[in-house]
């Protein structure tokens, strides 16, 4: 019996697998938003659309995701999508410059409500310090989620860190552009509260220190 070939993925060609992220940066417009954990890009995809002038990156580890990023980029004519196969943490700690985004959003990511899963949360204190130093000055990092109780411990470790201060004001632009999990939660009847972040300068340190 022949064996099947394998399937060809037209949007592979079109996903950036990153080992480094300073050369895709280097073309980029002015303007730059990261969409962290996509899925299937509905946030993306309209935030790209509201915004042709700006460069949105939309990252995620699952291909099939990244693959529907692709083409709902494609129906929707936006040339301003860039789809990337990465892990959040390897894109924040290792492969982004300093001060390089506008803003960051992570959107209803996996809550991880058990005690002994918290760790798998993306939000942690090391991820806090590593989106301080990628956001540019008055950078804003953008957050929502269904669970409150994840939602209340981003607030308490941004705040806590000294290195963001809330600014719910900077995501009133996003008005009506929602993503996939968003869309899912609220048609279940739950709240989708989002909050937002501005990147404050690092403090100056003490004596000591
Ligand atoms: C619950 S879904 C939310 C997707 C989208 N932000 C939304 O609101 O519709 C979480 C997404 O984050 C991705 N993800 C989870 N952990 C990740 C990590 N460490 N690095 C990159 N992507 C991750 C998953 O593959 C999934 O697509």
């Amino acid at each position: 019996m022949t064996p099947n070939p394998p399937r060809i993925h037209v949007e592979d060609e079109k996903i950036a697998r990153l080992r480094t992220f300073y050369g895709i940066l280097e073309s980029t417009k002015e303007h730059v938003e990261l969409d962290l954990g996509c899925g299937a890009g509905s946030f993306t995809i309209a935030l790209a659309s509201r915004y042709p002038e700006r460069q949105i990156y939309a990252a995620d580890m699952l291909m099939g995701r990244l693959r529907k990023v692709v083409r709902r980029a494609e129906n929707a004519g936006c040339s301003n999508v860039q789809a990337m196969q990465v892990e959040a943490r390897y894109l924040l700690s290792r492969l982004l410059p300093d001060n390089s985004l506008d803003r960051i959003h992570l959107l209803c990511p996996d809550p991880w409500p058990k005690d002994r899963h918290r760790g798998h949360r993306l939000l942690a204190s090391d991820f806090t310090t590593q989106i301080h130093r990628v956001l540019k000055e008055d950078g804003i990092f953008h957050f929502s989620s269904d669970d409150v109780n994840y939602c209340n411990a981003v607030g308490r470790v941004l705040e806590a860190s000294g290195l963001f201060t809330p600014c719910n004001e900077a995501i009133a632009d996003l008005d009506g552009v929602s993503s996939d999990f968003e869309n899912h939660w609220k048609e279940q009847g739950l709240a989708v509260p989002h909050r937002a972040w501005k990147r404050l300068p690092l403090p100056v340190p003490g004596i000591g220190h």
